[in-house]
Parts: structure tokens; C-alpha cells; sequence
């Protein structure tokens, strides 16, 4: 098939085109170019939908905008084949992709080891504030003045979402000595085997010392975590989201921050991130207020959406990617890989 890449960074380049050739090269990939010849390719929007005409089908991320507007330019070009190179579907209109007959392949399962470790990362660093002692030791400054962390052992850890991610995250916590409380409307048995037990959302978040996200993003968990729910969360709790942005409110996470009655967030998605995030923007002016407020609190830890960012999560998505393709040429999904809910078209 002929393939119009979208938003590929040099790393989206160099692991497709290595999973393409590893699979006997079946597909002809083209990695669209922005003038001015930038590396990172084109998002794809309403406006961007045209460089895939000529194309039998596209690759896309996260923040491509994969929208009813899209869609109709998409398939009024007869591009109407998606490999989404992510597990998150959110930024994808299924209702518009049903209606016009897209065939939609996604990875559901890199790595979740990947994003499991991040989030464990995040909360170690947070927690031991060495995203502070790594630039104060380089300035020679060595007081412990305000480095003072906390046992993870014997803490109460609740994760929303229990899935593959979540899954992986809970074990890792129960390593630690963690208490571990699941928040999922889907129980996985082979964590109930563990000893976890599972709540609802309210009665777990008194008890919570550390808050991990790790469900979808969908209308359910839209600002799932806002003023009523941060009040219900245990003072002085850790929130850590490394699933989507929007499951958090931002101004009331501000808040909550600035009342102290969270003692540290981790970040790795934004609810607006598709203006900020996979670009160096060292060189432009911070538009986003809530995002800028954000970054001047000292127990806020953000990293821009890389979570999934492993060799092995990247080559396994390529691989993936390459092979929802081939499935696409005979004009189906690889049932573990299709967008629930988009069944019946992709049948
Ligand atoms: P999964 O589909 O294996 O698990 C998701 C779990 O969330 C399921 O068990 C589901 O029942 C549960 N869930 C759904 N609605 C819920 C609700 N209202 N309350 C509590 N739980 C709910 O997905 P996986 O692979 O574990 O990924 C989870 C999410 O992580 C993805 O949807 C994606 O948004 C995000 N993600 C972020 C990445 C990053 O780089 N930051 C990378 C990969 C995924």
C-alpha cells in the first residue's frame, strides 16, 4: 500500500522503515515533509488531510486529529485505511469512521512495562525531589533543605485502571511494599489473586497516598479527577497521570496544588498538550497559562508524553503498525489490534 505518514518524528522514521523492510517491504511509506524541511512530518487536521491524497492509507499519533472533519476530506480522497501508531484511540471520531467505512488498526500492547516504569519513575523522583538535587548538586549546593521524601513501603497506592499498564504498575507497587487498592469496572483476576482489592473511585481516594491514572480517556474519565473528587483524595496525596490529560481538570489541579492539599504531581500528558508537546519549543513564547503555572511549582514533575518511549515499545509498535497495514491490503484488522466499537466496519 501506498502509506502517508503523519507527525513521524526521526525516531517514527527509522523504526518503520526497519519494521517495513524486516516484513519484506510490502508497503511504500511516505513520510510527508513540512517546508522548510523540518524533521518532525505534519499533525494531521482537516487543513493537512489533503497530503494524503494518492495515498491508500495513513499512519497517525496521538494528536493527530482524526475528527469527523478529517475523516470526510480522508475519505472523499479514498485514504480511508488508519494504523494508528498508539493503544489510546481517543483523538479518533468512531461514530464518523463507522459511518464512512474506515478500516482503523491500532497497537493496544507495545510495551506496558514501558509506561508502567515511567509512572514508577515519576513517583520515585518526586518523591525523592531529584529533579531538584540533580540541579542543585551541579550548582554545588549540597543541603537537604527541602528533600525530604517518604517511605514508599507500607503506602497506599490506588491505580484507576487495571488493565495492561495497570496492571503491570500494581505488581511493580506491591515490590515496593506498597498497599495497593484497584479503581476498575472491568476486575483483573490475576491482581485479585495478588491480594488487590477493588473500590469504587470515592472510597478508595481517602486512603490514597499516591494517585495513579491508567485508564482510557473516554466520556466516563473526561475530567474524572476534578474539584469534587481531588477534595475526597487524602491531604497531601501524590496524583500521577500518564494516560491522558483530559481524564485530569487542570484549573481544579491548580488548585489543589496551590491549596497544598496535593503534596506533588506527576505529568506525562496535558490536556492540551497536542500545541505543546513532541516539539522544541525553547524558542517561542508560552502561550498556555495553566500550563505555565504549572511548571512553576516545585513539586510539579512534567514530561512531555513520553512514557512510551523504550526501544523495545518503539519497535514494537513499528512492527505492529507495518502489520495492520499488510492486514488493510486484504481489507481487515487483526482482531486483537482493532479500535473496540469499530468491530462491525472492520469485520
Ligand atoms: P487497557 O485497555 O489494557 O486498560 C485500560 C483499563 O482501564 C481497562 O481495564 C478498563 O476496564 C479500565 N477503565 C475503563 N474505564 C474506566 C473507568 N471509568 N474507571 C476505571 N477504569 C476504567 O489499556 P492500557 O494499555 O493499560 O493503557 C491505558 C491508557 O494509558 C491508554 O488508554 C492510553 O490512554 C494511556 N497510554 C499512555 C501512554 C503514554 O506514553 N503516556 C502510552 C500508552 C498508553
Amino acid at each position: 500500500m501506498r502509506v502517508a505518514v503523519f507527525s513521524a518524528r526521526s525516531y517514527d522514521r527509522e523504526s518503520l522503515i526497519a519494521a517495513n523492510k524486516q516484513a519484506g517491504s510490502p508497503h511504500e511509506l511516505d513520510f510527508l515533509d513540512v517546508p522548510g524541511g523540518a524533521l518532525t512530518g505534519p499533525r494531521l487536521t482537516p487543513r493537512t488531510a489533503a497530503l494524503a491524497k494518492d495515498h491508500d492509507a495513513l499512519i497517525a499519533f496521538t494528536n493527530d486529529q482524526l475528527d469527523r472533519e478529517t475523516l470526510t476530506a480522508l475519505a472523499e480522497q479514498e485514504c480511508t485505511c488508519i494504523a494508528l501508531r498508539c493503544a489510546g484511540f481517543n483523538n479518533l471520531d468512531l461514530e464518523a469512521a463507522r459511518e464512512l467505512g474506515f478500516l482503523v488498526g491500532r497497537v493496544p500492547a507495545y510495551s506496558p512495562h514501558a509506561v508502567a516504569e515511567h509512572a514508577v519513575a515519576l513517583i520515585l523522583a518526586l518523591n525523592r525531589k531529584l529533579h531538584r538535587a540533580f540541579n542543585r548538586v551541579r550548582e554545588h549546593n549540597f543541603s537537604l533543605a527541602g528533600l525530604l521524601g517518604f517511605d514508599l513501603n507500607g503506602k497506599t497506592v490506588t491505580i484507576v485502571g487495571t488493565g495492561a499498564i495497570g496492571a503491570v504498575l500494581a505488581r511493580i507497587m506491591l515490590g515496593f511494599g506498597c498497599r495497593v487498592l484497584a479503581v476498575d469496572p472491568v476486575p483483573n483476576p490475576s491482581l485479585i489473586e495478588l491480594g488487590i482489592t477493588y473500590h469504587e473511585l470515592d472510597d478508595a481516594l481517602p486512603e490514597t497516598d499516591i494517585l495513579c491514572l491508567k485508564c482510557p480517556l473516554t466520556e466516563q474519565t473526561h475530567h474524572l479527577i476534578n474539584e469534587r473528587t481531588l477534595a475526597l483524595l487524602k491531604p497531601g496525596a501524590m496524583l500521577v497521570n500518564t494516560a491522558r490529560g483530559a481524564i485530569v481538570d487542570t484549573p481544579a489541579l491548580i488548585r489543589a496544588l496551590k491549596s497544598e492539599h496535593l503534596s506533588a504531581v506527576a505529568l506525562d500528558v496535558y490536556e492540551e498538550e497536542e500545541d505543546l508537546f513532541f516539539e522544541d519549543r525553547s524558542q517561542s513564547i508560552l502561550t498556555d497559562d495553566l500550563f505555565a503555572r504549572l511548571l512553576t511549582f516545585p513539586n510539579v514533575l512534567i514530561t512531555s508524553h513520553q512514557a512510551f518511549f523504550t526501544k523495545e515499545a518503539v519497535n514494537a509498535i513499528a512492527e505492529t503498525t507495518i502489520a495492520n497495514l499488510t492486514a488493510m491490503a486484504d481489507n481487515s484488522v487483526p482482531e486483537a489490534n482493532r479500535v473496540p466499537g469499530l468491530e462491525p466496519a472492520a469485520a
